[in-house]
């Protein structure tokens, strides 16, 4: 198949991550027949000195034209001081919200090679498959914002139809997982919280009957993560409460620099593909930071918007590959052994080749 694929490196480590991506997915193209044009375009604080802009025009044209995504990391302290009028994440907010992508797919799969890396009990992260269904386009986000001198206003606010589509996706994930959907919410406090559980508990039983449900309050959540983390099966929560957990989620995992996403709208065409990860600056340009959560995010492009499946199942069964023979960055190294980022990407290519 032809694929138009734009690469968003963005700022920090956005680049140095995307480039093992981009290396990996031209190598799985060219092992299966296919032709994956690349196309880079500006994003965040990169677009910011360029063009005055975090998502300037072009870089949106070519997004709509693509057929996905692939997005490194934006942001950094040169763009984020109480000066600045224009910051780098307003770019990606403002991406994912012209492209519809209300969606944000986190899984967490702690990799049995690397347990040693997780601040958690390794007898608690055996078997733990979370797949993490976070709402991107509404919530606080992207309510009205209001500032004076005295005084700052973040508005949460959900429509019922916002809420109705990411549970409906949840639910259809968690139908083809263990069919259990934990629907996440701050219900004995927050209104909005408690439109979304009564969107839940319609949606449900009446759409979704051989899928198991329960509410769980945002606090709790973050507690049973980590006391129990095999209990999960697919997590649905609002914008920001997704965002925070699935940085603690990570650490099942072992690290930031091993969660992916996918972020897809009504239609899975031009779903936007980005680790979980920031930016970086301490570590930035040093060529030591984490590739795999892109790689990752790169075979969830396979997977979701281009419907390659068994192209998506190559470049997981490669990392892990490249994991148990040891190509660890530094964050997931034991200390004296971690390798470089295209060592990691090199580990990757040498186990495609060698499957
Ligand atoms: C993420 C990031 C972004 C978010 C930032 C960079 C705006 O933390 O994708 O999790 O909060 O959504
Ligand atoms: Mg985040």
């Amino acid at each position: 198949m032809q694929a138009l694929i734009a690469v968003l490196a963005g700022d920090g480590i956005g680049p140095e991550v995307t480039d093992q991506a981009v290396r990996v997915l031209a190598a799985i193209a060219g092992r299966a027949g296919h032709s994956f044009g690349f196309e880079p375009a500006l994003l965040g604080g990169a677009a910011i000195d360029a063009t005055g802009e975090a998502l300037p025009a072009a870089t949106l044209d070519l997004c709509r034209r693509s057929d996905a995504i692939l997005m490194g990391a934006v942001g950094g302290p040169r763009w984020s001081g109480p000066q600045a009028t224009v910051r780098p994440e307003q770019g990606l907010l403002q991406l994912r919200k012209a492209l519809g992508l209300f969606a944000n797919l986190r899984p967490v799969t702690p990799h049995p090679a690397i347990l040693h890396a997780s601040p958690i009990k390794a007898e608690l992260l055996h078997g733990v498959d979370i797949m993490v269904v976070r709402e991107l386009t509404g919530g606080i986000y992207f309510g009205d914002k209001q500032r004076s001198a005295t005084e700052a206003v973040d508005v949460c606010r959900y429509t019922v139809v916002e809420i109705e589509r990411v549970v409906r996706l949840a639910a259809t994930l968690a139908q083809g997982r263990r069919r259990k959907l934990t629907s996440v919410d701050k219900a004995n406090v927050l209104e909005t919280s408690r439109l979304w559980r009564a969107v839940v508990e319609r949606i449900l039983p009446g759409e979704f009957p051989g899928v198991g449900f329960e509410h769980m309050l945002v606090d709790a959540a973050a507690m049973h993560l980590i006391r129990r983390p095999r209990d999960f099966d697919v997590i649905v929560t609002e914008n920001m409460f997704g965002d925070i957990l699935t940085d603690e989620a990570s650490m099942l995992a072992g690290s930031l620099g091993m969660l992916p996403s996918a972020s897809l709208g009504a239609s899975g065409r031009g779903g936007l593909y980005e680790p979980i990860h920031g930016s970086a600056p301490d570590i930035a340009g040093r060529g030591i930071a984490n590739p795999y959560a892109t790689i990752l995010s790169g075979a969830m492009m396979l997977r979701y918007s281009l419907r390659l499946e068994s192209e998506a199942l190559a470049i997981e069964a490669a990392v892990s590959k490249a994991i148990v023979s040891g190509a660890l960055p530094a964050d997931i190294a034991p200390p004296g052994s971690a390798v470089s980022t295209r060592a990691a990407g090199d580990a990757v290519l040498a186990a495609l080749q060698s499957p």
